[in-house]
């Protein structure tokens, strides 16, 4: 399908944060299990609910636009609702549930391919019916629309977690994981206003395919209605260890080797730029050997590996090229059908970061505190098949280093699971001469999580007609 122009009607039926990301400060993320005996009470809350509450792309839409031109001063909460399987047969839904094996069977079942430890999770993400996600820029405001769900789902549905997540901004504005690199810069755009924005599109254009992110429903109306596969994972970040590891702190020797920049001087960022594939503050490694800083930052997208077939300035093995080896340029050939639409965002249980502080991040905070737990990032991504595009990026790229049969030797330095053989690293950015073999593995950790299908608003506000 075409890209989106922002009057098309079936904006009013798709829920918000697929098709763009909320860009809210805080979420909630309520997990359900609905009660034995309860499900007539479930189905119509959630019709009501869906019909009276859910955040559609429309409004989501119309709320940034008055944001943006002043009208308002607070662009408004964001609310959502997924389904897991479960969920579908319980609301009554089962007919409508979307086909797909590993939805049906669910995440844990699929912890043999993904390389999960099903020891290593959090009870709370057992027998998940549903997830509400509340979003809104005051912590307060999410905190007190989290609890009133809870109350009014309470008399059909155990709570089984609600799980928080912020943003993490540095001062100069860009927004950051737990181990202190710029994320959330590369996406899919899908509105045809956002592919219009893209600041470049020379060597790599965002646009992106909605057959890639929307399922088409079977509705009896025959109209459109489209909802998206989510996957969600609670990631644990060791960020101690990466640190240590990676040779920031000082005193601690690290375990990467140094490497050179173009110039032939030792740059000691430059090896955790290579495995992540961009520096701290979101240069493209395969663009420079050394950060690139512009005021105010502007990290771009606009890249490929075309001139760099051999790996020697970002390594195959690097997170950003495993996850998007972009336009077939790859030995693979074309590889641009797996694209995921990431819609992540970071939590922190331990009070790494003051709340009032999300905003205004500064190295001195996240050198002074470097959790080993408690962490890490709410991993979401939206697509329109959950075998094809998350499980292929996580069991064959991230962990096996294996693009469409091909291997390009390494694991994923940051989110690879299983056996994890040493990797090298060019010794100078761009050069043949390749380091001592290191190891580099272990500081993300599967908490927990599930597959889920956030479906059309419509799907869900005729959950109350069902037989
Ligand atoms: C704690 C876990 C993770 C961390 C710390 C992390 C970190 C990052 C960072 C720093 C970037 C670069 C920013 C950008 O280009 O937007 C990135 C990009 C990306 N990550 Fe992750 N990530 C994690 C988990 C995952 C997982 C589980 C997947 C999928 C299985 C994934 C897929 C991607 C993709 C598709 C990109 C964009 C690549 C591109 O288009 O160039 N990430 N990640």
């Amino acid at each position: 399908m075409p890209p989106i122009p922002s009057n098309d009607p079936v904006l009013t039926d798709i829920q918000a944060n697929i098709l763009k990301g909320h860009g809210r400060n805080f979420a909630h993320h309520i997990f359900l299990r609905i009660k034995h005996g309860e499900t007539d009470a479930a189905r119509y809350w959630v019709a009501s609910f869906a019909a009276g509450t859910i955040t559609s792309a429309r409004k989501q839409l119309d709320g940034t636009a008055a944001f943006k031109s002043g009208s308002t001063g607070d662009a408004g909460s964001i609310i959502t609702l997924s389904l897991s399987s479960t969920g579908f047969d319980k609301l009554g839904l089962g007919a409508q549930k979307p086909v797909s094996t590993a939805f049906q069977n669910g995440m844990r079942s699929r912890a043999g391919l993904l390389g999960d430890n099903p020891h290593g999770m959090e009870k709370h993400f057992d027998g998940i019916d549903l997830m509400i996600m509340v979003t809104d820029d005051n912590s307060a405001v999410a905190a007190r629309k989290a609890k009133d769900l809870i109350a009014q789902t309470h008399p059909f549905a155990i709570l089984l977690l609600d799980q928080k997540g912020n943003v993490l901004k540095k001062t100069s504005g860009t927004g950051i994981e737990h181990f202190g690199y710029a994320d959330g810069i590369s996406q899919p755009l899908f509105l045809a206003d956002d592919i219009r924005r893209q600041p470049s599109t020379v060597e790599w254009d965002d646009a992106t395919d909605t057959d890639l992110l929307l399922v088409k429903e079977d509705h009896h109306d025959k109209k459109d209605h489209f909802g998206s596969f989510l996957v969600f994972r609670k990631l644990e970040q060791n960020v101690k260890g990466f640190k240590d590891a990676e040779g920031d702190n000082d005193g601690v020797p690290g375990g990467l080797p140094m490497v050179k920049d173009v110039d032939g001087d030792d740059n000691k960022e430059l090896a955790g730029a290579m495995l992540v594939g961009r520096f701290e503050n979101g240069t493209p490694v395969i663009k420079s050997s050394v950060a690139i800083v512009d005021n105010p930052p502007a990290p771009t997208n606009d890249f490929n590996y075309a001139n760099d077939l051999s790996a020697l300035k970002c390594p195959f093995h690097s997170h950003v090229r495993l996850m998007n080896p972009r336009k077939g340029d790859t030995i693979a050939g074309d590889v641009s059908a797996q694209r995921i639409t990431r819609r992540g965002i970071p939590y922190d249980e331990v009070g790494r970061i003051p709340e009032d502080r999300i905003n205004s991040i500064t190295d001195d905070m996240l050198d002074k505190n470097q959790p080993t737990r408690g962490v890490g990032l709410l991993f979401m991504c939206y697509q329109n098949s959950i075998e094809t595009q998350f499980e292929i990026l996580q069991h064959l790229w991230a962990n096996q280093g294996q693009i469409k049969g091909h291997a390009i030797g390494a694991q994923d330095s940051i989110i690879g699971q299983g056996t994890n053989p040493p990797k090298t690293l060019p010794q100078q950015w761009g050069q043949s001469a390749q380091s001592a073999p290191f190891s580099f593995s272990g500081f993300v950790t599967m908490r927990g999580g599930e597959y889920l299908y956030t479906p059309s608003i419509s799907l869900l506000s005729g959950a109350g007609l069902t037989e």
